[in-house]
């Protein structure tokens, strides 16, 4: 088993556990493959990722429509299975391959693990915001589970909203909920698929803003899939470019192959 320079040292231990002497790193995803059928016809939705993301990074994920962004969002968040491949990930400084787990191991991986933000939110339309934060920090199993909600929703600038029924705000303030929701449970890792694509510039400055910071202050790993490459740029220093389901290394490159593909 090969890995990249500078995590070569990693042993596999009898138990299936790696100790890493590199603890800044939070994923290794390595040749994950990933096929969708339609009767006969196979969609390789993602086609060979190699990919080593540090503990702490902010990332986006651009590429053209159906390149695989979400597919890689969704393997990383334990919602869909790789069929080959593995997708190491740092659990407090020991590395686990998450395509090894069980059905059961998988559940709570999702539950307590990572922190998953929609496009629409995703809120349960039958609780309030509160309701909605503290059922992700019950499922979690974190102490203080209530106080730690509303201290979220608090700093989040939703303290006369805790009432409300997501009906009953306005998208930016039920992303701001699903932000809570994400982070109250204290991830190792937060996914956000297209987080604004469905707010005007203005909110979506606001929830970038957001979203860095509280990774900043919070110290978690997060990565964006976006289409709007211009708030990119303003938020994250580097991306990662998708292009046929693979990773496209050259950021020059892969800005040809978007503006290419936009112009066919
Ligand atoms: N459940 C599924 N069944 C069949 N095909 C699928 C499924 N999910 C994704 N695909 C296909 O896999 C490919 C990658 O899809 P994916 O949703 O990852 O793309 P994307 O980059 O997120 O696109 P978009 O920017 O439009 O959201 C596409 O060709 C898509 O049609
Ligand atoms: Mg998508």
């Amino acid at each position: 088993m090969k890995y990249e320079k500078g995590v070569k040292k990693m042993s596999k231990s009898k138990v299936g556990k790696y100790v890493i002497n590199e603890s800044d790193v939070q994923i290794i995803i390595k040749d994950v493959m990933k096929s969708y059928y339609t009767g006969d016809i196979e969609v390789r939705a993602l086609n060979g990722i190699n990919l080593k993301i540090k503990k702490g990074a902010f990332k986006m994920i651009l590429g053209p429509s159906g390149c695989g962004k979400s597919t890689l969002l969704n393997v990383l968040g334990g919602l869909d299975s790789p069929d080959k491949g593995e997708i190491l990930i740092n659990f407090d400084g020991s590395m686990r391959d998450i395509t090894k787990f069980s059905k059961d191991q998988l559940t709570l991986y999702r539950r307590q693990k990572i922190g998953i933000i929609f496009q629409f939110y995703n809120l349960i339309p039958i609780l309030t915001a509160l309701e909605n934060v503290e059922l992700a920090a019950r499922f979690s199993n974190i102490e203080n589970p209530k106080k730690k909600s509303i201290e979220l929703l608090t700093e989040f600038g939703l303290t006369e909203k805790l009432d409300h029924y997501p009906n009953q705000l306005s998208g930016g303030e039920q992303q701001r909920v699903a932000i809570a929701r994400a982070l109250v449970k204290d991830p190792v890792l937060i996914l956000a698929d297209e987080p604004t694509g469905n707010l005007d510039t203005k909110k979506s400055n606001d929830i970038y803003r957001l979203l860095k910071n509280m990774a900043v202050k919070y110290g978690k790993t997060v990565l964006i899939v976006t289409h709007d490459e211009d708030m990119a740029n303003k938020y994250a220093e580097k991306h990662i470019f998708i292009r046929d389901g693979k990773i496209i290394k050259s950021e020059e490159v892969a800005h040809k192959i978007i503006y290419n593909n936009n112009n066919n």
